[in-house]
């Protein structure tokens, strides 16, 4: 049924893609955002059901765009049942709402679906074997969503940064000013993504499909959503340090020289063709949106 303000469940606004997705997905209806603390206006933690099942009560969505997710890889080692409950189970809790409720689905996963052993970009339905727990249980997420008969869009981004909320760009902005030297990973090579290009790209999406469940339904199914190029994390900071006013020198080092809990792909570059080719859209590349990010500071 076409609404002619509908209603978009966003669930969680506080995370860097959530937020951007606030003020882009503004014009295409009226944005009801959650929060999982107390202190928010509406609350939904995706490790308690229970505040899914009345914010769909309660809001009646014709859209609903899952921002929120357990993104600390390496706490994932060791926190298996949160990353479970919030990336594996609660995606297929809310495809079962969408579907009861006639409502459409947006959500995302990750490049860390797959093992990185792969010699060109991945395709949506190339095989997955994440190395890690977070991968695994945004697979089992993935999974889970399109188990349910929701008709539902699952955009896999990856690298994401912005000026809002906890990122690689930002901690390496923090570093310049305080070290006069910084080793990072060179052999780990993948698309920095932009947050906001997200959350515009999202909006397009949303507008070509006029927030209308049934056309959501003929384009159901994963995409991948990242900038165009690629580079390693050092290409990544060298980039933004020459942006930068700092002196500080950076030196390429091997995973192995910076061991963490969890694995990573070694190569999680993936092939955006499908998204381009289903809905015209292209991110442009990783530079070119850093350029526009930083010059926002
Ligand atoms: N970050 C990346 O590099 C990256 C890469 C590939 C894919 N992705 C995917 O892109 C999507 C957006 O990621 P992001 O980078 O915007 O994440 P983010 O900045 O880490 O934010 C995560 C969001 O999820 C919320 N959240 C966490 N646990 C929750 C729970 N139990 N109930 C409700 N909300 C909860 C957080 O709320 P609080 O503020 O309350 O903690 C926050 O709003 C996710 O699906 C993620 O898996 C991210």
């Amino acid at each position: 049924m076409s609404h002619k303000h509908p209603r978009i469940l966003l669930i969680s606004s506080s995370g860097q893609v959530g937020w951007e997705l606030q003020r882009t997905l503004a014009p295409l209806g009226e944005v009801v955002a959650t929060g999982r603390n107390r202190g928010a206006k509406r609350v939904v933690d995706l490790a308690s059901p229970d505040t899914l099942v009345q914010a769909f009560n309660e809001v009646r969505p014709a859209l609903v765009v899952n921002a929120a997710a357990y993104t600390a890889v390496d706490r994932a080692e060791s926190e298996g049942d949160v990353a479970e409950a919030v990336n594996a189970v609660a995606p297929g809790i809310i495809g079962e709402l969408a579907t009861r409720w006639g409502a459409a689905v947006i959500h995302y996963s990750t490049d860390y679906v797959f093992d990185g052993a792969l010699d060109r970009p991945y395709r949506e339905d190339d095989k997955t074997g994440p190395v890690g727990l977070y991968g695994k249980t945004k697979l089992q997420g993935e999974q889970a969503l399109l188990d349910s008969a929701a008709d539902a869009l699952i955009f896999r981004t990856a690298w994401v940064y912005g000026q809002h909320g906890d990122n690689f760009f930002k901690t390496m902005r923090r570093l310049f000013a305080e070290r006069d030297e910084l080793r990072v990973v060179d052999d780990q090579i993948g698309s920095p993504t932009w947050s906001r290009m997200i959350a515009e790209a999202t909006a397009q999406v949303v507008s070509q499909l006029k927030v209308e469940p049934a056309q959501f339904g003929e384009k159901r199914g994963i995409y991948h959503l990242t900038a165009a190029g690629q580079t390693s994390w050092f290409g990544f900071a060298q980039a933004i340090l020459e942006n930068s006013e700092s002196d500080c020198c950076l030196l390429p080092i091997p995973s192995t020289d910076y061991p963490t809990p969890a694995a990573r792909p070694a190569w999680s570059v993936l092939d955006n063709r499908k998204l381009s080719d289903s809905f015209g859209l292209a991110l442009p590349d990783w530079r070119c949106s850093l350029l526009q990010c930083m010059a926002e500071a």
